[in-house]
């Protein structure tokens, strides 16, 4: 479909009056009815984010170093913060990318940069990934010519470490683990894979893109986590993103790695051209100076009290469903997960017909497929209404076995 820009300009009341009748069936995730897409950390964070966006949102990190310091400055800090939180040794470094899909391509770039500059032929080369894993290793795998092997998960959704092992080959270059993964939310056994890592010599990648900046601060808690980070030897590089359990402004990751001369593999430079010397770390070349001021301020805004109490939320709402849930008649979760990402499915009813009918009353979520299953990315927000949620999923529950309804829609969805 073809638009045409308007001859004229709109004033502005009139455009943000349009703006809002579009919004006008957009998830209202404001409400805490939205359980994916959005991280809800209060009004006072959102706040904080959007003004530092503002602030900065025309200076760009492409010239940060000879133009603009203070996002220089910004990033350096953030990363720093990262890299503490991430259990790094000393000469750990990292950098900001626009999201976890671009943290983990440079990653995946770097590992395989980084064998060929060992002389191994990478070409059709192989990430070894739980099926748990995100997509984003396929697209990364897509864009540099490499394979994404998946491996079935276990019975408690978690990597199985001893069908990984049987499936790697002389091809393979990366192990992946997630901390935790997007489908089923449980930590992978990151202890374990280091282990395989270490026997086989491969480059372990740990998805924290969405534990990166929850889990330790759940661990501070006390909630009895694993190691997943780099306290586990065998860890070469970690994503971790800011624009999900950071509750940065959108466009806002790390991707750290244990040394400079890892990371050496990930910088991209090129002379031929009238401007000199181009050397970007990450993909982007123009980045939102936005992006990283938000990040910065929410962060300093929140410190680890900050954090530690929305991580303590964010727990509370999932117990508190987790009990309401696996008190409904044939309803269980997919595995124990201990962050803020859950699944539950149906021994007996059609969860999707369940899903169906949460969503005609408004509640947003993930499905996932297979088992079949609820899927819910819970915010500190969301502590407000798990009352709300489990009297209307009872309700559907009730009404699904009662009337032995099905679902038409077919396998998970996401997006
Ligand atoms: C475990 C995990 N890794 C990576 C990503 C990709 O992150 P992004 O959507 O920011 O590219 C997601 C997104 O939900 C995720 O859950």
């Amino acid at each position: 479909m073809r638009t045409r820009l308007p001859e004229t300009g709109t004033d502005w009341e009139t455009l943000q009056a349009e703006m809002r009748a579009y919004a006008e069936d957009d998830a209202d995730w404001r409400a805490g009815r939205t359980a994916v897409y959005v991280f809800n950390a209060g009004e006072d964070v959102l706040r904080v984010a959007k003004d530092a966006y503002r602030m900065f949102m025309s200076e760009n990190g492409l010239g940060a170093a000879r133009a603009f310091p203070s996002l220089k400055r910004m990033e350096a800090d953030v990363v720093g913060f990262g890299l503490d939180l991430l259990g790094a040794p000393e000469d750990a470094v990292g950098d900001m990318t626009s999201g976890g899909t671009e943290s983990i391509l440079m990653a995946v770039k770097t590992c395989r940069d980084w064998w060929r500059a060992r002389g191994r032929d990478v070409a059709g080369a192989e990430i070894l990934a739980p099926q748990s894993a995100h997509p984003a290793f396929d697209k990364a795998a897509a864009l540099l010519s490499l394979k994404v092997v998946r491996v079935p998960v276990r019975s408690d959704f978690q990597a199985d470490v001893a069908a990984m092992e049987q499936a790697v080959t002389d091809r393979t270059l990366m192990l992946v683990g997630s901390a935790p993964c997007f489908p089923y939310g449980v930590i992978d056994p990151i202890g374990e894979l280091g282990g395989l890592a270490e026997t086989k010599d491969l480059w372990l990648h740990v998805d924290a893109c969405v534990g990166g900046y929850f889990a330790p601060f759940a661990r501070m808690n006390g909630i009895d986590l694993p190691a997943f980070d780099f306290q586990v030897p065998a860890v070469r590089s970690i994503s971790a993103d800011l624009h999900k359990y950071g509750y940065a402004a959108k466009g806002a990751s790390t991707v750290f790695y244990r040394n400079a001369s890892l990371r050496e593999h990930q910088l991209f430079q090129f002379s031929g051209w009238p401007c000199g010397t181009m050397v970007t770390p990450t993909l982007a070349g123009t980045r939102p100076g936005g992006a990283i001021a938000a990040a910065w301020a929410v962060m300093k805004y929140l410190g680890i009290d900050g954090y530690r109490a929305k991580a303590r939320a964010v727990v509370e709402a999932r117990e508190a469903l987790s009990e309401g849930i696996a008190a409904i008649d044939g309803m269980r979760l997919w595995g124990q997960p201990k962050l803020g990402l859950m699944t539950f499915g149906s021994d007996d009813a059609d969860i999707f017909a369940v899903a169906d009918i949460m969503a005609a009353k408004g509640w947003v979520s993930a499905r996932i497929d297979p088992p079949r299953g609820i899927h819910l990315m819970l915010s500190p927000a969301h502590l407000a209404t798990v009352d709300d949620y489990l009297s209307d999923l009872r309700d559907a529950a009730a009404r699904v076995r009662r009337n032995d309804l099905t679902s038409a829609s077919a396998g998970g969805s996401y997006n």
